[in-house]
């Protein structure tokens, strides 16, 4: 059993989510209390790791492949954040196995999930990725730092202060779960190169089969493009609040490594350097990327 006393581990820098009115903020003592059961799934993400994406599919391998039920309830409905305060509510009322989301660190779960036996998935993406992504993000969503500059915003990055704290320790805490039967690590890269046989992992994980046509409706539904045309997934629904559509999609470009269409070389250099340092230790093949 993995065990964290969630107030003393935590370094101040990581907590700056903390800081982050209705996202963590006074809600924290209420979801640290939360009771995981047996057949929850919950998606464990860095954001900009393709959170929505996993969640799609869940939601569709749950249905297996209808999309009556991605086309009438709103992603976040679906799969509430558990530390997002006007979620907590959604998630507590959800009937049957629920599906859960998380950007948390590792440090920052209820303590109940280490000793459930609810399911974990666990998705990375390359770094360079999910900063870009996060920098563009920025742009449409409120909650993440405003930054005058890419280059600003690549450095919080490195720093690890932007809203949920620095990639790499947020991906080492959760790779510390390796090798327990709840926990699945995969890549946004292996789902993107091979949706299919990704798929069929999860649904492996979760004890789950689907037919062929049910296995080709979760594709199609699941698709960016689906996903762009899905009211309940675009979140053109939420346009207004803390998010300004205008400043770009919310299903962007969805591809790996546009990195190299953004950052300079010096750039990716100093990434990689902070990656040797930060990640020397776990094994070359958790991260497939270049
Ligand atoms: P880009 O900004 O690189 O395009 P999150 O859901 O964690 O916020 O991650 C968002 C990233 O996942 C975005 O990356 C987005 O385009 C990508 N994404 C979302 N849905 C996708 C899909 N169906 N297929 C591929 N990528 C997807």
């Amino acid at each position: 059993t993995l065990e964290f006393d969630t107030a003393s581990e935590v370094s101040e820098e990581l907590l700056y989510l903390k800081k982050k009115e209705g996202y963590v903020g006074k809600h924290s003592r209420q979801y640290r209390d939360f009771v995981f059961k047996e057949d929850d799934v919950l998606t464990l993400t860095y954001p900009k790791s393709g959170t929505h994406w996993m969640i799609e599919i869940l939601s569709l391998i749950r249905t297996k492949g209808d999309p009556k039920w991605i086309q009438s309830v709103p992603i976040w409905d679906r799969s509430p954040w558990i530390e997002i305060l006007n979620m907590y509510e959604a998630l507590e009322a959800q009937e049957g196995p629920r599906l859960i989301t998380s950007h948390l660190p590792i440090q920052l779960l209820p303590k109940s999930l280490f000793t459930s036996k609810a399911k974990v998935i666990h998705l990375i993406r390359n770094p360079k990725d999910v900063l870009v992504s996060g920098y563009f993000f920025s742009k449409v969503c409120s909650s993440f730092e405003q930054v005058a500059s890419l280059q600003e915003h690549f450095e919080r990055f490195l720093q690890g202060n932007v809203l949920c704290g620095s990639w790499f320790e947020h991906t080492q805490g959760w790779m510390s779960m390796r090798g327990k039967e709840s926990y699945l690590m995969l890549h946004y890269e292996e789902l993107k190169r091979d949706t299919r046989s990704t798929i069929e992992k999860i649904c492996q994980f979760l004890g789950k089969t689907l037919e062929p046509e049910e296995m080709n409706s979760v594709l199609k539904h699941s698709s960016i493009q689906a996903m762009r045309d899905n009211k309940m997934s675009n979140y053109t629904l939420m346009d207004g609040s803390n998010f300004n559509l205008k400043n770009g999609p919310f299903l962007r470009k969805g591809v790996s490594g546009d990195w190299k269409n953004h950052l300079t070389v010096a750039q990716a250099e100093a990434f990689d350097r902070m990656f040797q340092e930060k990640m020397a230790g776990l094994p070359p093949e958790l991260f497939p990327w270049d």
